[in-house]
């Protein structure tokens, strides 16, 4: 059990110009790219798998058993791609994490593609945040300047080329296969899976796709060691995450600690609760994730334990939600970004989505009807694991996790507005 921060990836966050490959090579950058240079591919892949480094985005698939599923007697070209399009309610690690530290990621980029005999690689951001767009676009600059992008990178013999590529906007293109298809040119919708992209990505050719954060841990890896790294975390969950506390809490903001820390040490490093506030429910990955209780307040963040507890760890953001808070206006809020950001392949999502938000908005206003919980259920029931992509499946978690924990919010909703049940305050978050 861990009771601290741990600072690795958001160590230099405070150094002044952090973000400029001078900064990052006074720090020790690019030190990691150089060591494993040196190593052969095979090797580098071996040291990930070691470390027990586990998939950032949300899901915790093993970092170097994707990397090995890379089938390396295949002709094709092989090609890494990095998930930047950080989308998920309440998840903001990746972007403040590539404006403060866009080399990190870069030098990150480099050694992944050694370990995958990639010889090119894509970031894939974010259309809405041209600030970091333009950043990470400097910063790949800056390293084809110094030699760590393009030919023979450091006299090794080894070639990265680096594209950083925008996104138009849309949630979707968070999923890797539809993220796939937008880098393509195509519009973004999910693709069937198997083929898992490692097998059939990018140009139907060998793809490894990672999370900003999983590919930002691997230099840290390469130089303090996958014992180092292991030594972080719990058992089957290892190392140190960023989370992403907001809510009323007293310092919301992002927090560097292992993978096992509690919710309520989180909260106690961050200031604790608002004054006044007392905790009423809490996400631990997001809107896609079960809500979460006080009761839950001493388990450790890491994926057994929160999947124990019937939620997900996903990506760590972990939205703090106090008494004030109508759960039932709360949920209709994320439906509502779900049923927008449906991307309309498959008809369970696509229509149920609207449905939920034409029920949740009834009960939302004190009109609920005799059944619509039932309704609501069912809806829920007829998209979770019909749907083509998780998006579905995350639009069902917000709703039947709140109508298990607090369903008699949703029975007021028959002949009371949320705004009389919990009146608009200063604190109000929805
Ligand atoms: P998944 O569990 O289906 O796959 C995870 C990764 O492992 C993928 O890269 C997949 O290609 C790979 N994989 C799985 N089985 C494989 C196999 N047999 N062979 C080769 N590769 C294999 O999860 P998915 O659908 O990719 O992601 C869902 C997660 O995304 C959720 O847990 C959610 O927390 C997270 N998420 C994150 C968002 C963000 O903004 N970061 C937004 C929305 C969801
Ligand atoms: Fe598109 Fe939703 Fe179906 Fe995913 S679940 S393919 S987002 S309609």
């Amino acid at each position: 059990m861990t009771d601290t921060l741990t600072p690795v990836l958001t160590a230099d966050w405070g150094t002044d110009r952090a973000w400029t490959l001078d900064a990052y090579r006074s720090a020790g950058g690019y030190q990691a790219l150089d060591k494993a240079l040196k190593m052969q591919p095979a090797e580098v892949v071996e040291m990930v798998k070691e470390s027990g480094l586990r998939g950032r985005g949300g899901a915790g698939f093993p970092t170097g058993m994707k990397w090995s599923f890379i089938p390396q007697d295949n002709p094709k070209p092989k090609y890494l791609v990095v998930n930047a399009d950080e989308s998920e309610p309440g998840t903001c690690k990746d972007i403040p994490f590539m404006m403060a530290t866009p080399h990190t990621l870069i030098e990150g980029v480099i050694i992944a593609a050694h370990a995958i005999n990639a010889k090119q690689a894509f970031i894939y951001v974010r259309g809405e945040v041209l600030h970091v767009i333009r950043r990470l676009r400097a910063a790949c600059r800056e390293a084809y300047e110094a030699g760590y992008l393009g030919r023979d990178i450091l006299g090794s013999g080894v070639d990265v080329d680096l594209v950083i590529h925008a996104g138009a906007g849309a949630y979707i293109c968070g999923e890797e296969t539809a993220l796939l298809d937008s880098l393509e040119g195509r519009r973004g919708q999910p693709r069937l899976r198997p083929p898992f992209p490692a097998v059939e990505g990018l140009y139907a050719s060998p793809t490894v796709i990672n999370n900003v954060e999983s590919i930002a841990s691997v230099p840290s890896i390469i130089r303090g060691g996958h014992e180092w790294f292991a030594s972080m975390g719990t058992e089957k969950s290892k190392g140190y995450v960023i989370y992403s506390l907001s809510g009323h809490v007293k310092k919301p903001g992002q927090y560097e600690a292992p993978l096992g820390i509690t919710l309520r040490t989180l909260i106690e490093l961050g200031g604790g609760m608002r004054e006044g506030s007392e905790l009423k429910f809490w996400t631990p990955g997001g809107s896609s994730t079960p809500l979460l209780t006080a009761e839950h307040l001493d388990m450790p963040l890491d994926y057994e334990s929160v999947g124990a507890a019937g939620s997900m760890l996903g990506t760590r953001a972990l939205q703090v939600f106090d008494q004030t808070t109508s759960v039932v206006r709360c949920v209709l809020r994320w439906t509502e970004f779900y049923k927008h950001e449906s991307c309309g392949k498959c008809t369970p999502c696509r229509e149920g989505t609207w449905w939920l938000v034409q029920t949740l908005q009834r009960l939302d206003g004190g009109q609920g009807r005799e059944g619509d919980i039932e309704l609501l259920l069912d809806l829920c029931d007829n998209i979770l694991g019909r749907s083509f992509c998780a998006l579905g499946d995350g639009a069902t978690s917000p709703i039947t996790s709140a109508i298990q924990h607090f369903r008699d919010e949703f029975e007021a909703g028959m002949h009371t507005p949320s705004r009389e049940l919990f009146p608009p305050a200063a604190s109000t978050l929805f």
